[in-house]
Formats: structure tokens, sequence, C-alpha cells
């Protein structure tokens, strides 16, 4: 099932959220359903604040990228309760989008790789490290999950240049090929 994607002004996507419990209800058709929503929509991860649950999850799927970053190595998965235990000191920019920020692709300065600690869909327990455009996408979609979006970590000069196109997307007026809330 597609689910509509949450846009920025939408104050789900500020909202602190939970952890994911074991009872979830129907947690797996939740996340083929995010999949499914990702991949209609051209995504490379989707969080779940983005699809209006303020729980701690969000699915990745890197492969489209694999051609221009022959580094990602397992490129689908799922990361449930994530929690990012340490990053590195060398940052690198990249250039960022983002489904509920649409229209905007801005450098952003993160953290080079990153170890996170994450269940998978069959509640196993992970703890691994990520490099490259992968560590991107992971910081990313975490910071979905803290209530930030891309467009707060771009420079000042930058915001006030893009404060324009982000009105128009919270009075409704963004142009969007897949569906929105
Ligand atoms: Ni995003």
């Amino acid at each position: 099932m597609i689910l509509p994607i949450y846009l920025y002004g939408q104050p789900i996507l500020r909202k602190p959220t939970e952890d994911v419990g074991r009872d979830y209800p129907e947690l797996d058709t939740l996340i083929e359903n995010m999949f499914q929503t990702m991949y209609q929509s051209d995504g490379v991860g989707l969080a779940a604040p983005q699809v209006g649950l303020p729980i701690r999850l969000f699915v990745i799927d890197a492969s489209p990228m694999r051609e221009d970053f022959p580094d990602i190595e397992c490129a689908k998965r799922a990361f449930i309760n994530p929690r990012i235990v340490e990053v590195s000191d060398e940052t690198v920019a990249y250039e960022e989008g983002c489904l509920s920020v649409p229209g905007i692709h801005e450098r952003v300065i993160r953290p080079k790789s990153v170890t996170v600690r994450y269940f998978d869909r069959e509640w196993e327990e992970h703890t691994e490290t990520f490099d490259g455009f992968f560590a991107r996408i992971v910081q990313h979609e975490y910071d979905h999950l803290e209530g930030h979006v891309f467009t707060d970590r771009v420079s000042p000069i930058r915001r006030q240049m893009i404060s324009g196109k982000l009105q128009k997307i919270v009075k409704g007026k963004a142009n969007c090929s897949y569906k929105t809330k």
C-alpha cells in the first residue's frame, strides 16, 4: 500500500519519536508499505514520521545509487529503534534532498562514517559502522527521528535563500508526483 508522505510544515516531522514495541501491530506490513512508498516516489530512504508515525523506524534502499557509489554493500534494510553510538570526526559535504521537502537540494556537512545500533525486521540486534553514501542516508533518516529535516543543517545564507521555496511547501504549493499530506 502506498502511504501519503507528510511534507515540510507538518507538525509530525518535528515531533519526538518513541521506540517501536515488539508487539507493534503489523510492523512488517508497515515496513513493506514504507518500502513501496519510497520506491514509488524514487526515494532511497524513508522515516516513519514522514508517513505520519512518531516511532523510531526508517527504511533504506540505496541500490539505485550503486552505479555512482560502488562501495555500497548491503543496500536494502529496515532500522528499528536505531541509536547512533559513534560518529567520525572526519566530515564530508554531499548534496541532499528529501521526499518531505520536494524541489530542494542542498549541500549538508555530516560525519563521514557512523556507527548505529539497531534491530532488523527479525528483531535481531546489530551494531554496524557505515561509511560513504550509505552513512549519509542513515544520518539523514536518523535526523527525521529526532525531529530534524536536512534544511535545518544548511548554512544560514543558503537557508535564507531557500526560505521562499520552503514557505511554498508549507502553503501546499509544492509540485509533487507522489501522494502527499
Ligand atoms: Ni528526508
